[in-house]
Order: structure tokens, then C-alpha cells, then sequence
């Protein structure tokens, strides 16, 4: 018994030393790597009016979903201190299953899906948190699968670009997402669970 005392002091020092290392290790971590810019490209949704709800699969009044693979995406939008930035405005476009968007300036050849609303707009709650349902676009032209984004925070706007990771091969072969270099990885998507990605969105604010 005589000895416990001694016993304690070194678990206690050891839960201690550990204390420190986990914090100076989230002190490394705190500050995330920004999120890349990307163009906004030809068919950003000027004076698009329509229902822009999270759920881009079903417009109201319609019986039948959007054609494609229902896919879920989620995530945070940061400052880059890595705080969560409330309330901010994300306004997000994309192709639907057939690789076309509902835009004059889109002439290619694939099907509109009167179904599919293929905009949406959200604001960021108190955990800086966003959430999508939508289907997977396709890809046209030399474009690889990519989600189009324009964030704005409170003191940053960032028009960006979001990927898929099973499309490795076509991304490598997209102008666009090979002009991100390193930063790439910024712009590419978790796959969580089958159908089911997460994207953080780290602007240069700092809240
Ligand atoms: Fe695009």
C-alpha cells in the first residue's frame, strides 16, 4: 500500500503528458488548409428563381424524383482557424444524370429532367453544418463529376468545386481539377457510407 501513492503520481503525470500532447497536437491541426478556388464556369444560375430547398431530387408538386443515383452530401463550412462559420450562404449548381444543366448557355445534346431541380441554397446553422440531396451529376464534355459551389462567409466569398474520390481516373484527366495541384485534395469528397459523401469548406474568414 505503501507504494500507491507513487503509483498514482505516475498515472497522473502520465494522463498529464498526454493531456499536453493531445493538446499541441490539436493546436497543429487547428489551423485547416483552405479550401481551393476554382472558376464558376458557364452556367452559374443567374436570375434562377425556382425551388431551391436542400433536397435537389423532388420539386414540390411533382410525383416523380429526378432521374440518377440519390446521393447525400454534407458538411461544415470552417473559418480557417477551423471555427464553424454560422450562417453561411451557399448557393450550389450542377449537372443532372445525363450530363446537363438547366441553363440557355448549356446547347450539349443530353435530356433537361423536368424533375431534377439541379440548384439549391442553404445557410449554414450553428455548427456551421450543410446538407444536400441530390443525384449524382454526369459528366460532359472533358468535365469529370464535380459539384459547383460559391460560399460566402462573413468576410470571404469562395466559388469552388467539389469531386468525387471514385472518379480518380477521370478527375486526373480534367483540366480543371489537375490546375488544383496540391491542393486537390480541398476539393474532393469523403465517401462516408455507399452513397453518402462529406465536404468541408474552409474560407479564408476568420470569425
Ligand atoms: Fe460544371
Amino acid at each position: 500500500m505503501t507504494d500507491q501513492p507513487q503509483t498514482i503520481s505516475r498515472r497522473a503525470f502520465a494522463g498529464y503528458a498526454l493531456l499536453v500532447g493531445a493538446l499541441a497536437a490539436t493546436r497543429a491541426l487547428g489551423a485547416p488548409t483552405l479550401t481551393a478556388e476554382s472558376p464558376m464556369g458557364p452556367f452559374y444560375p443567374t436570375g434562377y428563381a425556382g425551388e431551391d430547398d436542400f433536397d435537389l431530387t423532388l420539386l414540390k408538386g411533382h410525383r416523380a424524383r429526378a432521374l440518377g443515383d440519390v446521393i447525400e452530401v454534407s458538411g461544415r463550412v470552417l473559418d480557417r482557424l477551423g471555427n464553424p462559420v454560422r450562417g453561411a450562404k451557399i448557393e450550389l449548381w450542377q449537372a443532372n444524370a445525363a450530363g446537363r444543366y438547366a441553363h440557355r448557355n448549356d446547347r450539349s445534346a443530353g435530356p433537361l429532367d423536368p424533375n431534377f431541380q439541379g440548384v439549391a441554397r442553404l445557410v449554414t446553422g450553428a455548427s456551421g453544418e450543410w446538407r444536400i440531396r441530390t443525384i449524382r451529376p454526369n459528366f460532359y464534355g472533358p468535365r469529370t463529376r464535380h459539384i459547383h459551389f460559391d460560399v460566402s462567409g462573413r468576410a470571404h466569398r469562395l466559388m469552388a468545386q467539389m469531386y468525387f474520390p471514385e472518379d480518380a481516373d477521370r478527375n486526373a484527366t480534367d483540366a480543371l481539377y489537375r490546375d488544383l495541384g496540391s491542393d486537390a485534395a480541398t476539393s474532393l469528397a469523403r465517401l462516408e457510407a455507399p452513397a453518402t459523401y462529406r465536404w468541408d469548406i474552409v474560407l479564408m474568414d476568420k470569425v
